[in-house]
């Protein structure tokens, strides 16, 4: 017998292995439930709020607006020109800038420029959250 004909049976007995235990396992609803049960009852017990607990509490998820991190950060000196900064909403500190592109400011936002800090000394932001701010920063330019 040719070794390409062995394939089809030997897939078979593959398979019939792979699936057996699956069929051997407790499907009842009290067996899933409790394979699924949440880790986190643990951390509940003695009603100890650990420290990743209150994190996820307080922090909303997912990216910050542009807004608000702008309101955090960059407020500090694009509110005030402080170091030279372009004000936000000045039309003629922007345009020049605007007009290199705004990869290259979102590039420079990330990376620092002269006295532009790096991400703005938003040490934590995502580059996606940086590109949000800028825009933020721009809008209306
Ligand atoms: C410590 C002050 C300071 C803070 C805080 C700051 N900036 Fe700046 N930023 C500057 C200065 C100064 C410049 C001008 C740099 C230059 O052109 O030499 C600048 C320039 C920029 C530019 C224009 C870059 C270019 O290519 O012309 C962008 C965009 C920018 N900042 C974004 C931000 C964002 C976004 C934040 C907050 C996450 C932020 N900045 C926080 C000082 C600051």
């Amino acid at each position: 017998m040719h070794l390409s004909n062995r394939i089809p049976l030997l897939i078979t007995l593959a398979m019939s292995l792979i699936s057996a235990p699956s069929f051997a396992q407790d499907l009842s609803e009290a067996a899933v439930a409790k394979r699924i049960a949440p880790v986190g009852s643990v951390y509940l017990d003695g009603g100890i709020v650990t420290a990743q607990q209150s994190t996820v509490a307080d922090e909303p998820a997912g990216p910050r607006t542009g807004e608000k991190i702008y309101n955090t950060y960059c407020v500090a000196c694009h509110a005030t020109g402080a170091a030279g900064a372009p004000l936000k909403g000045n039309v003629q500190a922007w345009q020049p800038r605007i007009a290199q592109g705004k990869n290259i400011l979102i590039k420079h936002a990330t990376e620092g420029f002269n006295a532009m800090p790096a991400r703005g000394t938003c040490a934590d932001c995502s580059d996606d959250e940086i590109a949000a701010t800028v825009e933020f920063l721009i809008q209306g330019i």
